[in-house]
């Protein structure tokens, strides 16, 4: 067990010792060679930027910082469509698939290859002209994971339209408020998405928004299901309609040259409390950033590989490793409409072994969920395609890494964790897969050209093994660029702790071989007689319990040690819990931490209260479990959820007075 001390900004005590080398093939023939790490930061980038990107005027200048504001690739001009689409077209690449695109119900599938892309792209694009569109119009996006989504973005960055997307789970309020803050003139949506079996009406929704949002002048709607959509005259136009008579020649819709600093999207950050952040990327910066990493961390080769990120477009994730970065390099994509349980648990895996699916990249929600229902349903299929696994999203559980290596990665496949946030555009701690050896639960090394660090209060860096603020020391390509209207709120939130220093709000440790390990949000540290515990640690010594399919911790008052732990610990085949499982498993924490870690109550549950992204939201177990209110709760994906904890968790209060 490492020492814990009370200087450090955050105690680490779990060890996890298992590693993982390169497989000698793998290495052999991988992108990123271990000498990349040696190619000095300017000469990186500039390099990426010139051989990556198609410039219709090359920059002159690499990048410009005058904290807290930088600008990458000064002076070029390029466009965005132009690189995911055009130019493959132009080098005759059409004829390659770009996306794999399988609807929700079975069967539902078009293959979408590049030539196909374009001609979607520039018809939408004269469409979007039709309706005022133009350089700098914003426009909102609201849609499902249909094939019409990036199509839709894509027209947007040809004419240099800036967009935001909003994800189709978030209610009118959230999308109002986005299309209020942005002033999108014209929103892009659809009569109704499917979900889970079920239709879930997104224009309905959109109506409720735009009643709110009176900036929004017109209204595309794309037939999806094809139920009874009431359309408002002289506002709300049908996708068809509107790409009925116009062009689908490149020619008839130039893409825009664009500055490199141009805005190219806003993708807002639900904060949990206060209003969202409208996060600006840019032009050039991003793409090279988000094609860079996406080539060198999946290890992508063109013609060869079948890709699939399994997260939704409304995301960074999607934005960044489904859209931009692989279309940019040219990449055959899957891209799928719905839930991994729909018609049943096995869709997924269906979906590897049609469409021989060779990398995988999710988030550790997702493979929890695979846990708890089992390997099961992953055995019925042929994985044997799948030689990359990725997870983003939140800290992976090392038994969680270990169980998608096994039962998907058939116990051979590399696994790429990559921390990174929608601030940061693209990843940049993460595994080079030929070159890094892996080590579960931690996201290793700073990407090329990458300088994180771990702070303490003070500002002082963190040695080998203490636990403390990850912060990030230089600028990078697709670094936001600020927060949407609010200089002073961008200044505060990343910049005010350390000067000139980009605080992240992550909590991290290095160890002795210099790996990175993320401890979750700094909001979430406990304080446990002094002890700064993070939550990961000890949710992770839960899940390496055989039983426990997923664990969330928190912290309740407690007048002996000001802080107790309470853990919410949900059972693989959804099993109840039991005093005698309580027992187990508190003393199994301690076991593998220390008693100081040991939960002071477990509250077995069958469901943890996430976001819509999947993170799991421990600020409501910390109201459950300090018998508050509960604060803001529409971030929820299921509010439902956190009720049922509460009632749980009183229950047991009264079982405990009644004994
Ligand atoms: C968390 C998602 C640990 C982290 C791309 C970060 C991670 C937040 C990892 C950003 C990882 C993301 N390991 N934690 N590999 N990846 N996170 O903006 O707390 O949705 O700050 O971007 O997710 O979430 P966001």
């Amino acid at each position: 067990m490492a020492e814990t001390s009370q200087q450090h900004a955050i105690d680490t005590m779990f060890l996890e010792e298992r590693t993982y080398p390169p497989p000698e093939d793998f290495a052999a023939g991988a992108n990123a060679q271990a000498g990349i790490y040696d190619i000095p930061f300017e000469q990186f980038w500039e390099q990426e930027g010139r051989e990556r990107i198609t410039w219709f005027e090359p920059f002159t200048d690499l990048y410009e910082w005058e904290p807290p504001y930088a600008k990458w690739y000064l002076g070029g001009k390029l466009n965005v469509c132009f690189n995911c689409v055009d130019r493959h077209v132009e080098a005759g690449d059409g004829g390659v698939v770009a996306y794999h695109w399988e609807g929700e119900p079975e069967g539902d599938a078009r293959a979408i290859t590049y030539a196909d892309l374009q001609q979607d792209v520039v018809r939408f694009a004269n469409a979007l002209k039709k309706l005022g569109v133009q350089k700098g119009t914003p426009v909102g996006i609201y849609m499902g994971m249909v094939p019409e989504l990036p199509v839709a973005m894509l027209a947007c960055t040809r004419l240099g339209a800036p967009h935001t997307v909003v994800f189709g789970g978030f209610s009118a309020d959230s999308l109002s408020g986005r299309m209020n803050d942005m002033k999108c003139e014209v929103l892009i949506t659809q009569d109704e998405a499917w979900r889970r079996g079920s239709k879930v009406g997104l224009k309905k929704i959109a109506d409720e928004a735009m009643a709110d949002a009176p900036g929004v002048q017109s209204c595309v709607v794309l037939r999806r299901t094809g139920s009874d959509t009431p359309m408002q005259e002289g506002r709300d136009h049908w996708w068809h309609d509107l790409v009925g008579d116009v062009s689908d020649d490149p020619q008839s819709c130039p893409c825009e040259p664009m500055d490199s600093e141009d805005l190219l999207f806003l993708m807002y950050t639900s904060g949990t409390t206060a209003k969202p952040k409208g996060i600006i990327h840019t032009t050039a910066g991003y793409l090279v950033g988000t094609s860079t990493t996406h080539n060198y961390i999946f290890d992508l080769k063109q013609d060869e590989d079948v890709y699939w990120c399994a997260a939704d477009i409304g995301w960074i994730t999607g934005h960044s490793y489904i859209v931009y970065g692989p279309l940019c390099n040219r990449t055959t994509s899957v891209l799928y409409e719905g839930t991994p349980d729909f018609p049943d648990k096995d869709r997924w895996w269906s979906i590897v072994e049609k469409y021989k699916v060779t990398i995988l990249y999710t988030a550790p929600t997702a493979i929890r969920s695979h846990m708890k229902w089992g390997p099961e349903y992953a055995q019925q299929h042929d994985l044997s395609s799948l030689r990359l696994l990725g997870s983003v999203g939140e800290p992976i559980n090392p038994e969680a890494w270990i169980w998608y290596r096994e039962h998907i990665g058939s116990d051979r496949t590399p696994i790429v964790d990559t921390w990174w946030q929608t601030e940061t555009g693209m990843v940049l701690i993460t595994p080079l897969p030929g070159v890094t050896t892996l080590k579960p639960g931690s996201a290793t090394q700073p990407f090329p050209g990458v300088v994180p660090a771990v702070y303490d209060e003070q500002g002082n860096e963190v040695g080998p093994g203490g636990g403390g603020y990850l912060v990030l020391k230089r600028p990078w390509p697709a670094m936001l660029r600020g927060i949407f209207g609010d200089d002073q709120r961008y200044r505060d939130t990343y910049w005010s702790k350390y000067e000139d220093i980009y605080l992240a709000g992550d909590g991290a440790r290095i160890d002795q071989d210099g790996d990175y390990w993320l401890l979750g949000r700094i909001d979430d540290v406990m304080n446990v007689s002094g002890h700064r515990i993070s939550t990961i640690e000890v949710e992770s010594a839960l899940v390496d319990h055989q039983e426990v399919a997923e664990a969330a911790v928190c912290s309740r008052a407690d007048s002996v040690t000001g802080e107790a732990i309470v853990a919410y610990v949900t059972l693989k085949g959804g099993g109840e819990g039991s005093i005698e499982k309580l027992e187990e498993l508190r003393n199994h924490v301690s076991q593998k931490i220390g008693p100081i870690a040991k939960p002071a109550n477990i509250v077995f549950t069958p469901e943890l209260p996430k976001t819509r992204s999947g993170k799991i939201m421990r600020r409501l177990l910390r109201d459950v479990a300090n018998d508050r209110k509960l604060g803001d709760t529409t971030t929820l994906a299921d509010p439902t959820v956190v009720d049922e904890i509460a009632k749980r968790a009183s229950d047991e209060k009264a079982q405990e007075a009644e004994a």
